[in-house]
C-alpha cells in the first residue's frame, strides 16, 4: 500500500495465500489505496507425487531434527504455494486490479483471457530471451527481465539450466532488442543511479525488491532484518533448498554444509514444509540456520526508513 501511494507499483505476493487470505488481503488493500496495484501469483505445475524424493530429503534433515530434539517421524509434508488457478482468477475478478503478474511462466490461456477480460494487464517474468519471447507470443502486455542479481525464486520456466540464464546488464538490452513489447528490468537495482542505468539500457520500468527488505512496513523477520545490515548480505547464492527451485539468499548454515544447489531438495514446492520445525527451532535460538534469507546482490541500499522514501528515491532515477 506504501509504495502504491508514494508513486509506485506495489506488489501483493499472493502464491503463499488461501483464497480466504488472499480476499481478505485485496479488500484491505482496495481500501487502503485508489492507487493501482499488482497481484503477484506463481504458475508452476503441481509435482507428481514421489515418495523416493521426499524419503531422500527427510533422511538428509534428519541429522538436523536430532540435534534440535525434533522428532523426525512428525516431519510435515505438503506443498504450501499454490500455482495460479481458476478459483484464484473467482477472487481476483471482483477487485479487477490494474495488473496481475506471474512467475515461472503464465497459467493457461483461457485463464489469461479471463485475467484480460475485465482488463487487468498482465507482466511476468524472464530470464531469457527465448523465455520473453514465448511471454510475449502467449499475450503478456509487458515482461519483466529478471537478471540473475535478483532476490528471490528465479523465475525461470522453459529451461532449468541456470548457466543460461543472464545478469541484468546483459538481458535487459537482450529483451530490448527483441520485443516489442515494456521491458521491466528487475536485479540489483536500488538507487535512481541504477534506474538511470537500466533505462539507458533501454528499459521502460523497474522494478526492485531488495531495497525494500528493511522498510518500515516490510514484514520482514527482526534475524532477516538483522542479516540485511550486516556483512552476511554480501554473500548471497541461489539455492534450491528451501523450497525446491533456485531462489536467491544469504548464504545460511544449511546452504553451507549440504551446497546451496542438491539433488537431495525435492521438486518445488515441496522442500519447505519439513524445513518449518527446523526453522522455528533455530530461531528460537536466534539463528538462522535454516531461514530463507532472501536477499539480492545488491542490498547497498536497504535502510529501516519509509517505503515512501524508498520509492521517492528510486523515482528520482526517471
Ligand atoms: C524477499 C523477496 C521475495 C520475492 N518474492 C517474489 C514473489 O513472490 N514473486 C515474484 O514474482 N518475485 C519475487 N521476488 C523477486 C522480485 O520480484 C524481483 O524480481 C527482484 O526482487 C528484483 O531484484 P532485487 O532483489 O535485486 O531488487 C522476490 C524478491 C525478494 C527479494
Amino acid at each position: 500500500m506504501a509504495v502504491c501511494e508514494a508513486g509506485g507499483l506495489g506488489a501483493l505476493p499472493a502464491a503463499m495465500l488461501s483464497l480466504e487470505q488472499l480476499d481478505s488481503e485485496l479488500a484491505q488493500l482496495s481500501q487502503k489505496t485508489k492507487a493501482p496495484f499488482n497481484v503477484n501469483f506463481f504458475c508452476h505445475a503441481t509435482p507428481e507425487e514421489d515418495p523416493t524424493a521426499l524419503d531422500r530429503w527427510h533422511e538428509a534433515l534428519k541429522p538436523y531434527y536430532q540435534e534440535f530434539g525434533l522428532d523426525p517421524r512428525q516431519m510435515p509434508q505438503g506443498a504450501g504455494r499454490q500455482p495460479f488457478s481458476p478459483a484464484a482468477a473467482e477472487v481476483l475478478e471482483a477487485y479487477k486490479p490494474a495488473v496481475v503478474s506471474f512467475h515461472f511462466g503464465l497459467p493457461e490461456p483461457r485463464l489469461i483471457q479471463r485475467v484480460k477480460s475485465w482488463g487487468s494487464r498482465i507482466i511476468a517474468s524472464a530470464t531469457t530471451v527465448k523465455e520473453a519471447l514465448w511471454l510475449q507470443s502467449q499475450g503478456a502486455d509487458a515482461v519483466i527481465a529478471q537478471g540473475l542479481e535478483a532476490g528471490g525464486h528465479r523465475g525461470h520456466f522453459l529451461s532449468h539450466d541456470l548457466s543460461e540464464q543472464m545478469g541484468t546488464f546483459a538481458l535487459v538490452p537482450a529483451l530490448r532488442r527483441t520485443l516489442a513489447i515494456p521491458v521491466v528490468a528487475a536485479g540489483g537495482i536500488a538507487d535512481a543511479q541504477g534506474v538511470r542505468s537500466a533505462l539507458t539500457l533501454g528499459a521502460n520500468g523497474i522494478q526492485a525488491g531488495t531495497v525494500f527488505l528493511c522498510a518500515n512496513e516490510a514484514t520482514t523477520s527482526r534475524l532477516h532484518r538483522q542479516a540485511l545490515r550486516s556483512q552476511a548480505c554480501v554473500h548471497t547464492a541461489l539455492t534450491n533448498l528451501l523450497s525446491g527451485r533456485p531462489a536467491r539468499g544469504m548464504v545460511n548454515r544449511l546452504m553451507h554444509e549440504m551446497g546451496p544447489l542438491s539433488t537431495l531438495a525435492p521438486a518445488f514446492p515441496l522442500a519447505t514444509a519439513a524445513l518449518v520445525p527446523l526453522r522455528a527451532a533455530a530461531e528460537a535460538q536466534g539463528r538462522t540456520d535454516f531461514s530463507p534469507l532472501w536477499c539480492g546482490q545488491n542490498a547497498s541500499a536497504c535502510e529501516e526508513k519509509p517505503a515512501a522514501e524508498l520509492v521517492q528515491g528510486l523515482i528520482r532515477g526517471f
